[in-house]
């Protein structure tokens, strides 16, 4: 069994994917998203999957996807922002170095609208992000052991500021 030797959790829009692919090249090590593992896992885009089979079976390969990652991938790895609301996801973390990538609303939503399509924020993105961010901060700072802000912050110096952090 390998570990990886950091994950990344937070919101959509803290900057995981960016600031994981900087950090992975810093360190000479494999950078791996459970975004994309699951796009793979079920054949088809994320938006795809909630539409056919809807949010409880993303939520299961999404387990499994954090499972398989957490237990053979021995470099940086991005959580989608929603792994944490599994409890099994939140077991499997202990004992890994977790950081949460604190971001504000502005900064999320300007990320967010220039990325990949979230299902979760295709309505109302300001207040649903709100209301996620509301109801899962707790559950990042469970799972994390250490919180870096991205606030003013470019994804280098953010990644520069997760490896004082590790
Ligand atoms: C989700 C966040 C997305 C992706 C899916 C659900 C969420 O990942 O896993 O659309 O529940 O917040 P990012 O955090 O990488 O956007």
């Amino acid at each position: 069994m390998t570990a990886p030797v950091v994950v990344l959790v937070g919101p959509p829009g803290s900057g995981k994917s960016t600031v994981g692919r900087v950090l992975a090249d810093r360190l000479g090590v494999a950078f791996r998203d459970t975004d994309a593992d699951i796009e793979l896992l079920a054949g088809k885009p994320i938006p795809e999957i909630f539409v056919d089979e809807g949010e409880p079976h993303f939520r299961e390969l999404e387990v499994r996807a954090v499972r398989a990652a957490a237990e053979t991938h021995p470099g940086v790895l991005a959580l989608g922002g929603g792994a944490v609301m599994a409890e099994a996801t939140r077991e499997l973390l202990h004992g890994l170095p977790v950081v949460f990538l604190e971001v504000a609303l502005a900064d999320a939503v300007k990320r967010v609208g220039l990325d990949a399509p979230r299902p979760l924020l295709a309505i109302n993105p300001r207040a649903r992000w709100r209301e996620l961010m509301d109801a899962r901060r707790p559950l990042y700072l469970e799972v994390a052991t250490a919180v870096v802000d991205t606030q003013g912050r470019t994804p280098e110096q953010v990644a520069d500021a997760v490896l004082e952090a590790l």
